[in-house]
């Protein structure tokens, strides 16, 4: 199978920090939740770019509060379909229908509860660039993974899965999220050195696959991260952002992980 490549917007050189509010929220809550987030985040910007990922039925709600502000929108989820016979799947093509820029693909939390394989996910990787959305591409290790050590081993299959049937250039302008399966929901986040190490293997990773690729390419930092580490962790210039899960349901914390992301003139 082949894709032609289009390119989704060029991702500015700020700080990127996206909300997953994986299966949280109503109509309500989600509007008051906006309402905090867009006042607050508006003077952030251009410096620090900010994107959320409610849960689909949601992504028309999104569209019309966010519609023109500095705020993108994106999916959690994608299908590795384009139109036809798969109960309960959602297109890319419906995705861009309502207005969503962004799409997570492969988070643990889909992976391990629903078997989805590498191969998958590079399936949903690709197909969702075709069509122009710009896929967050999360890898990372089990807590027995990295007491084996072999937690480069894991995170290197997860990228050569789809280098090897894309080529490096697939990683051109998206977003690849390093979320050790230990930190996301035990507020146990990775030291910033855990970090730092797994995003030059992946940085390496995808410089040997494709020199030009690695220059549009932005790698976020996702599990347990709060207002408490946010700072430390975002102001490393190894690391391009952040993918908050818990603490982008709560208006206060999530403002102030976005504001530890602005740069500091030292
Ligand atoms: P927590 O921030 O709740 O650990 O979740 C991280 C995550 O899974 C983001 O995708």
């Amino acid at each position: 199978m082949s894709f032609p490549l289009v390119s989704p917007p060029h991702l500015a050189s700020t700080k990127i920090v996206i909300a997953n509010w994986k299966m949280h929220g109503d109509l309500q809550r989600n509007q008051a939740l906006m309402h905090a987030y867009l006042q607050a985040l508006s003077p952030l910007a251009p410096e620090v770019k900010v994107i959320v990922c409610p849960p689909y039925p949601y992504l028309a709600q999104l569209q019309s509060l966010c519609q023109g502000s500095v705020v993108s929108w994106g999916a959690q989820n994608v299908a590795k379909n384009v139109i036809g016979a798969y109960t309960g799947e959602v297109s890319p093509r419906m995705l861009i229908d309502f207005g969503a820029q962004y799409v997570i693909v492969g988070h643990s939390e889909r992976s391990t509860a629903y078997c989805e394989s590498d191969e998958n996910i590079a399936e949903k990787f690709m197909l969702a660039k075709q069509h122009g959305l710009t896929p967050i591409l999360c890898v990372g290790e089990t807590l027995l993974e990295r007491e084996a050590g072999v937690m480069e081993r894991v995170v290197g299959k997860q990228l050569e899965t789809i280098i090897q049937r894309f080529g490096g250039c697939a990683f051109a302008n998206t977003i690849i999220s390093y979320e050790p399966i230990w930190a996301i929901g035990t507020g146990l986040a990775a030291s910033v050195d855990q970090a730092v190490a797994m995003h030059q293997f992946i940085h390496e990773t995808v410089k040997t696959a494709d020199s030009d690729a690695i220059q549009t390419l932005k790698i976020l930092y996702g599990g347990s991260v709060n207002p408490q580490n946010a700072l430390q962790l975002l102001q490393h210039p190894e690391i391009d952002g952040a993918l908050v899960g818990r603490c982008a349901l709560d208006a206060e914390a999530f403002i102030e992980i976005c504001k530890s992301a602005v740069p500091t003139t030292v």
